[in-house]
This record gives structure tokens, sequence and C-alpha cells, in this order.
């Protein structure tokens, strides 16, 4: 669950091929009224991707509709409003957030969580593009584009009885799925960059502890990514943020998972350029960088090496990947070749 105060970035961040596929189905989405159904674990953006589909053409008000926290007796009048006097305690004519979105977006947050009774009222606004409010004789006209996410497969809710078939088929007109963050590591040194945006203090991450954070699986996704990062600077006042500062969760899953590779790594060795050079790839041995400080350049080295082991040696998919043509990917894998070269030759006139 977002934390209460939390400012969602209206960008998609993200280089890998998935999300700059995403992001342009968005933009192009984003323009039309058809109903968009976003399906992804926890933590992959959903609210973000919403947020974007509406700020590629925003009219009216965004409307976020909690549907887990719509329970009780007033759930109903919530989300279409009430006429005066409609049950003890009614006052006046209240309108709901149904209403509140006309002309506007209607983003219904884990739909999968809509009480049964009201999935089929929401039915009805998306096939008649009406309502009537709790206790009242006049109809409602609206037009609100529906934008509904989830972290649940809907189609095992509808199988199981839990979610209504026909309300399933109205929303999946336009189908979004959010790529859990495991399979595009190659966007992570991306957000880390982002994320160690601080207003007061500059912070920068040593290059083992990205190396970590690239490793582990982000179970949690993106949201799980950023309150590492923003507990990490909580803890510490910086600059710099050390493997040692990482969640101990992470620190041990990475060393139960590739012990020898992160003590490597933590004692300044050969981590990723070794993994890269066992495939054949021309990388240069991990650098010693000034104060463990990782350079832009470093950070773009990683993730193209990531892609390539993801692809197998691949260049043609890991420049897909990547989000970059073919012959960028050459040129700068021959830019690497270039600098270790370099470096060989310096080492054996040093000898
Ligand atoms: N592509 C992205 N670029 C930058 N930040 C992102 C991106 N996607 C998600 N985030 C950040 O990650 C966190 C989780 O995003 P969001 O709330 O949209 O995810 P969610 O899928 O709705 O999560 P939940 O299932 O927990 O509700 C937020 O802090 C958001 O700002
Ligand atoms: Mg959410």
């Amino acid at each position: 669950m977002k934390p209460a105060g939390e400012v969602l970035p209206t960008g998609f961040l993200g280089r890998s091929a998935r999300i700059v596929q995403l992001r342009a189905q968005i933009e192009r989405i984003g323009m039309g009224r058809a109903p968009v159904l976003i399906q992804g674990e926890s933590g992959t953006g959903k609210e973000v991707a919403a947020r974007s589909l509406y700020n590629a053409n925003p009219t009216g008000l965004f409307v976020p509709i909690d549907c887990g926290s719509l329970v009780g007796p007033l759930m109903e009048s919530e989300l279409f409003g009430h006429a005066r006097h409609a049950f003890t305690g009614a006052g006046e004519t209240k309108r709901g957030l149904l209403e509140l979105a006309n002309n506007g977006t209607a983003f219904f947050d884990e739909i999968g969580d809509l009480p049964y009774e009201l999935q089929v009222k929401l039915l009805r606004v998306l096939q008649e593009r009406e309502f009537r409010p709790v206790g009242s004789l006049q109809r409602v006209r609206v037009d609100v584009r529906i934008i509904a996410a989830t972290h649940r497969n809907l189609e095992r809710e509808v199988a199981a009885g839990r979610f209504r078939e026909d309300l399933f088929h109205r929303l999946n007109v336009i189908r979004l799925t959010l790529p859990p963050l495991r399979e595009r590591k190659e966007d992570i040194p991306l957000l880390v960059e982002r994320f160690l945006l601080h207003p007061v203090n500059r912070y920068t991450i040593t290059n083992e502890a990205l190396e970590a954070m690239i490793r582990y699986d982000w179970p949690g996704n993106i949201r799980e990514l950023k309150n590492c990062i923003d507990r990490m600077m909580t803890m510490n006042t910086g600059p710099l943020l050390h493997f040692t500062d990482l969640p101990s969760n992470v620190i041990y899953h990475v060393r139960a998972g590739t012990g020898m590779e992160i003590a490597a790594a933590a004692g300044g060795g050969a981590g990723g350029g070794a993994a890269g050079a066992a495939r054949g790839i021309p990388l240069p041995r991990a650098t010693s960088f000034t104060h463990g400080v990782v350079p832009l350049q470093e950070l773009e080295r990683r993730a193209i090496e990531h892609a390539l082991q993801q692809t197998r040696g691949d260049r043609t998919e890991a420049a897909l990947l990547l989000g970059i043509g073919r012959t960028t990917l050459y040129r700068k894998l021959k830019e690497y070749q270039g600098s270790e070269d370099a470096a060989g030759s310096a080492r054996s006139a040093a000898c």
C-alpha cells in the first residue's frame, strides 16, 4: 500500500525495451477514452501508469478510487452519491466519486477488491453511461473514462466466482501489463540515480552496493527499491552509501545467492567484468572508483553487460532490450574493447 502523502512522479521512468514500448503505448492509448485495465505485481507502477495515461490528454479530474476501502453501508453512496435524506444521517444531497470524475478519469485501484454488489452498478455505468444515486429517482449521465488496476489475475478471480465476468470483459478493452523489476534489471541504475535525488544532501552509491541491487530480485518491485533508497538516505548522512548500508534482507539474499562474486566485488575484485568476459564479451575489469562512486558511464556499461547476459550474448536482442540502436551498442562495445586493450598494453608495459 502507498504511504500517505507520497508524491508520485508523472513520468514512467525506464530505458528497457519493455518500458520504452509501454511509454509509447501509454501516449497512444492516453489520447482515447476506452477503458484500460492495468495488471502488474505490487509496486510495479500501476498508479504511475494510470496517471501517465491521464496526463497524455488531461481532461477533467483524475479521481483515484481505492476499491479496498469501499466497504460498509456507505460504500454505494461514496461511489454514486446520495439524495437528500436518502437514509438516516444523509442530510444534504451528496455527489459521489463517479460524478466528480465526470468528463475526466476515474481510477479504480485494486478493482479485484470491489464488492460484488458494486460490480453490478459499475457495469451499468460502463454500458449505459448513467446511474442513480442512492435514494434518488433521477438518473445522472456521466462521461467518465475508467482505468482499473489490479495485482490479481482477474481471469482467475472470474473463474473462482469472485469477479463478474461481464464486468471483466467490459474493463478488459485495452490491457497494459507492467513487467516486474526483476525482468528489467537494466532499469535499476537509472531508477537508483533518480531516487538518490535528495532535496538537501547529495548522495552517491558505491559500485558494490549498486551491483548488489542489480542482483537482488525486488519482490516488492519499484516500491521496494524506492523504500530501500529512502531508508538508506534516512539512516546515513552520506554522501556515500555502501553495500553494508543496504537493508539486511538484500544483503542476506545477495550473499546467499552469489556469495563469492559479492565478496570479490566488495574487495574491489573483477565481479561484473569477469561475468562478461566468461561469455566472450570484451568488458573492462571492475574498477575501484574514487571513493567508490560509480560514474554514469560505468552504470551504462553495467546495464549493457546485464542485457548481454540476459540475451546470452545476442547483441541485436540486447540492443532491443536496452532501447538503443544496434549500431550504438556495437560502437559502445568497441569503445570498451579499446579501453580494455589500452589497459592491457599499459599493464604489460609496466611489467
Ligand atoms: N516507472 C517508474 N518511474 C519512477 N518511479 C516509479 C515508476 N514506477 C513506480 N514508481 C514508484 O514506485 C512506487 C510504486 O508505484 P505505484 O504506486 O504506481 O505502484 P503500484 O503498482 O500501484 O503499487 P501497489 O500495488 O503497491 O499499489 C511509487 O513510489 C512510484 O513513484
Ligand atoms: Mg497502487
